[in-house]
């Protein structure tokens, strides 16, 4: 696993965390260039900024085949580090440069949003989306570095705040109920970007996520509690073209698999209002419009993680636990009518 550094200020100090190089190609997007990216060039020796347009369609082979090319252009050899600053489209986007040119350089991840500090720079998953589907081409690249200052969250509109807090809700919901109900109370404060609050909040998901994701180096399996309200919320978003945000999709898969684990009599009763309240805290949809639920249940089928066909859900025994199966495993087979009901009940 990849050293995590969080402290405030860090940004202006990052020389100090990066690993020794001939040059250093900061990646960064439209949005980020101005408040962080040229920052963290000019606080590193020999770094040049490499900018793309923001936003989740640039995400592309294209702009991977400009920022390769830009890189080759400018003599960049091995002996060369990436350094990625921005959210989570810049941390898979430049992860995958990284993972790919000249077979592979290091690279700094810089996460400058909610969701990236928590979810996107940790992990080593780096990739591009494609006609097929979002994030079909890419590789694992683990990072040398994770270099996050909290309080860059000042800066990151209210709304993908929100989004970052789905992933945490997530977090709180698989592993620890002490810290989702720390969410509920403290959503305000986090709204407000109260820098103890952000750093608590992203200290306590980071320790979550790599529990999860370390482990997985001996246990295959469970990394897969990750993708609790995922089954679900991938096929909202993609059923919606992805006029859903990921993380509104998030929070809805959360409350429909609850209620799956609790019709299945697998989660305790009052689970599915302990994730109802955080999601309302964080200003997250807690209801959908279904004029018809067989959709989303055929699209449930074709998310690229269902085994063999088979569609699998993580539920909770309750809040801060995961279920496991009486064969131990971490996700659970459920009959579609089950899934229609939990749909239902989160409709209007
Ligand atoms: N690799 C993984 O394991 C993993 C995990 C989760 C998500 N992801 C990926 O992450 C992406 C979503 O990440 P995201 O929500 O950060 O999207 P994003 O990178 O598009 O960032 C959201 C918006 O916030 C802006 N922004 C970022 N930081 C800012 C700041 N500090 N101040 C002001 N504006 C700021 C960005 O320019 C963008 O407009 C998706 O592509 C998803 O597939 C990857
Ligand atoms: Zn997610």
């Amino acid at each position: 696993m990849s050293s995590i550094v969080i402290e405030s200020g860090v940004l202006a100090r990052i020389g100090a965390h990066v690993p020794r190089a001939h040059a250093y190609a900061v990646i960064t997007d439209s949005n980020v260039a101005g408040l962080y990216g040229r920052r963290v060039a000019g606080s590193l020796g020999n770094a040049e900024l490499f900018e793309f347009a923001a936003g989740e369609a640039n995400k592309s082979r294209e702009t991977w085949m400009t920022l390769t090319d830009a890189l080759l252009e400018r003599g960049y050899g091995r002996d060369c580090c990436i350094v990625a600053v921005g959210g989570g489209v810049t941390c898979d986007l430049a992860g995958f440069v990284a993972a790919t040119y000249l077979r592979g350089v290091p690279i700094v991840q810089v996460p400058t949003s909610l969701l990236a500090m928590i979810d996107a720079a940790l992990g080593g998953k780096t990739g591009v989306d494609v006609a097929a589907g979002k994030n079909l081409v890419g590789a694992f690249h683990q990072p040398h570095c994770v270099v996050i200052d909290a309080g860059v969250l000042a800066t990151l509109p209210a709304a993908e705040l929100s989004n970052g807090l789905a992933e945490a809700i997530k977090h709180g919901a698989i592993a620890d109920e002490e810290y989702l109900a720390w969410i509920t109370d403290h959503a305000d404060g986090v709204f407000e970007r109260r820098t103890d609050m952000l750093e608590h909040l992203v200290q306590r998901s980071i320790a979550i996520k790599t529990q999860f994701v370390r482990d997985d180096e001996r246990e295959a399996a469970q990394r897969a509690a990750l993708n609790f309200g995922h089954t679900i919320g991938h096929a909202l978003e993609r059923l919606s073209g992805y006029a859903i945000q990921h993380g509104h999709a998030v929070a809805l898969g959360m409350m429909m698999e609850a209620e799956i684990g609790t019709a299945l009599g697998v989660t305790a009763a009052g689970t599915v209002q302990h994730i109802h309240r955080a999601v309302r805290a964080a200003r997250l949809p807690h209801r959908i419009v279904f004029d018809d639920t067989g959709p989303t249940i055929a699209a449930t089928r074709s998310d690229k993680k269902a085994r063999g066909g088979a569609v699998r859900y993580v539920l909770l025994e309750k809040p801060g636990r995961v279920a496991r199966s009486e064969r131990g495993e971490w996700t659970w087979q459920v009959a579609d009518d089950v899934v229609r009901e939990a749909l239902k009940q989160f409709s209007v």
